[in-house]
C-alpha cells in the first residue's frame, strides 16, 4: 500500500488514477516529465469508473478507488480506449466488480478489448448514446482515429465535466490535478508536445471530434493524461483548432548529424541564412535533443533542413530514425530541403531528400551536396540562395 488518495474534482466525482513520475520512454516517445493515467469514479445510482490505468499501476488505482467505495460495487466501466495504459487494469478490475457492464465502442472497442481481456460483460455504443446513472447522464461520443479506431469521448451534461481520454492530455506527472495548480507554460508546451508526437497524423479527425463536441459547455476538462483542465479550458481548445488546422507558422527547423563538422558548418550557415531573411530558426544536433522535441518543433514550423553525411553509402542512422519517425508523422504544409557532406559517393543527401518527398514535403531547394570541407565561398553561395535565390 503506498497510501494512494483519490482526490475529488466535483461533489461525488473522484480522480482515482495513478501516476507515473519515471517513464521516460512512452512507445519511442521521450517523455521528460512522466505521465499519468487518469481514471474517474462517479458516485451515483450506478457507480461508474471511466478508464483504468497501466497494468503495474492497478494497486495504485485499486487503492485510490478502494479509498471511497469498495470496488465490487463498480456498477459500469466506460473504457474510452483500448490501448493498455488507459485499459490495461480492466480485467482486473472487472473480476472484482463481477456486475459491471463495460462500455466500449461498436465494434471497435469491443473486438479491441476481446482481444486483449478476453469475453467480459461489454456494452457496445455508438454515436449518440448515452446512458442514465442516476442524477447523471453519461453522453457518449465516438472519435475515431483520435488516435485508435476505438477511442471515444464521454460527457456528462449535468456536471458539464467532458472526459476526454487522450485528447487534450499530456504526458506529466504532477502531484496537482487542476491546470491552474501547475505551470501553465509547462503544460502548454507539454500539451503540444503529445498533440505533436501521437495525434499530428489525425488532424483532421481532430477537426471532426472539434466539431462534434461543437458548443457544448465544459466546465472541466478531465484528460487520460496530465492535467484536468478548468481555468484554461478555452485556451486548450484554442490550441487544438491551431494545431489540427495544418496552419504552419513563418519559422524553420535544422536538423542535422555531422561527422567531422562539415554538416554541422553547413547547418549553422543555413540556420543564420534564415535568420539573415527575417525567418526565425532552430538549430538541432540530432544527438544532443531528443526526438519527441525536435518533432514538436517542426509541426508548426514551416520550413524544415535536413542533413546528413554520407556513410557507407547511406545517411547517418540517427537521421534514418528521425525521417522514419517524421514520415509517420506526415506534418502538413511542410517545405524543405536535404544537405550534407560528403568523402566520395555523397548519397546519403539524395536519400534524406527523398524521404522527405515520402513524408509529403515540398522541396524547395536543390540539394546541398558538399565535397569534403566546405570553403567560404560555397559557404557564402548557400547563404546567397536561401535569402535570395529561393522563393519561400
Ligand atoms: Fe493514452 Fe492512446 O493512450
Amino acid at each position: 500500500m503506498n497510501n494512494c488518495k483519490a482526490v475529488e474534482i466535483a461533489k461525488n466525482i473522484y480522480w482515482v488514477g495513478a501516476i507515473d513520475w519515471s517513464m521516460r520512454n512512452f512507445h519511442g516517445y521521450e517523455t521528460a516529465r512522466g505521465s499519468s493515467y487518469n481514471a474517474y469514479l462517479i458516485l451515483d445510482k450506478k457507480i461508474t469508473l471511466i478508464d483504468t490505468a497501466k497494468i503495474n499501476f492497478k494497486d495504485e488505482l485499486l487503492e485510490r478507488i478502494s479509498g471511497v467505495i469498495d470496488p465490487a460495487k463498480i456498477d459500469v466501466i466506460v473504457s474510452s480506449h483500448v490501448e493498455p495504459d488507459h485499459s490495461g487494469s480492466l480485467r482486473e478490475v472487472a473480476a472484482i466488480a463481477k456486475n459491471a457492464e463495460i462500455i466500449t465502442t461498436n465494434p471497435n472497442g469491443v473486438k479491441g478489448l476481446t482481444a486483449r481481456y478476453g469475453e467480459l460483460n461489454y456494452k457496445p455504443v455508438k454515436a449518440g448514446d448515452s446512458i442514465s446513472i442516476g442524477a447523471r447522464t453519461l453522453q457518449f461520443v465516438p472519435t475515431p482515429m483520435l488516435h485508435w479506431p476505438d477511442s471515444m469521448v464521454t460527457y456528462c451534461p449535468e456536471e458539464k465535466i467532458l472526459f476526454s481520454n487522450d485528447a487534450f492530455g499530456e504526458h506529466f506527472a504532477t502531484s496537482m490535478r487542476f491546470d491552474d495548480e501547475n505551470d501553465l507554460d509547462t503544460i502548454l508546451f507539454e500539451a503540444k508536445k503529445y498533440y505533436a508526437n501521437i495525434l499530428m497524423p489525425f488532424g483532421k479527425q481532430a477537426q471532426a471530434a472539434l466539431k462534434a463536441l461543437g458548443d457544448l459547455e465544459i466546465n472541466l476538462i478531465a484528460t487520460g493524461h496530465g492535467v484536468i483542465w478548468r481555468k484554461n479550458i478555452g485556451k486548450i481548445l484554442d490550441c487544438y483548432k491551431k494545431w489540427s488546422s495544418g496552419e504552419v507558422e513563418e519559422r524553420a527547423v535544422v536538423v542535422f548529424d555531422s561527422m567531422w563538422h562539415s554538416t554541422e558548418i553547413l547547418a549553422q550557415t543555413i540556420t543564420e541564412a534564415f535568420a539573415k531573411r527575417g525567418i526565425p530558426a532552430a538549430y538541432y544536433d540530432i544527438k544532443a535533443t531528443p526526438l519527441s522535441d525536435i518533432v514538436t518543433d517542426i509541426f508548426m514550423s514551416k520550413y524544415l533542413a535536413v542533413g546528413s553525411p554520407t556513410i557507407n553509402n547511406q545517411m547517418m542512422p540517427t537521421i534514418a530514425k528521425f525521417l522514419c519517425y517524421i514520415k509517420g508523422l506526415r506534418p502538413l504544409n511542410h517545405k524543405a530541403f536535404a544537405f550534407g557532406s560528403y568523402g566520395w559517393g555523397g548519397q546519403s543527401i539524395g536519400l534524406v531528400e527523398d524521404e522527405l518527398k515520402a513524408a509529403g514535403m515540398e522541396i524547395i531547394l536543390d540539394k546541398i551536396r558538399i565535397a569534403n570541407v566546405p570553403t567560404k565561398t560555397q559557404l557564402d553561395e548557400i547563404t546567397e540562395k536561401i535569402i535570395n535565390g529561393i522563393s519561400f
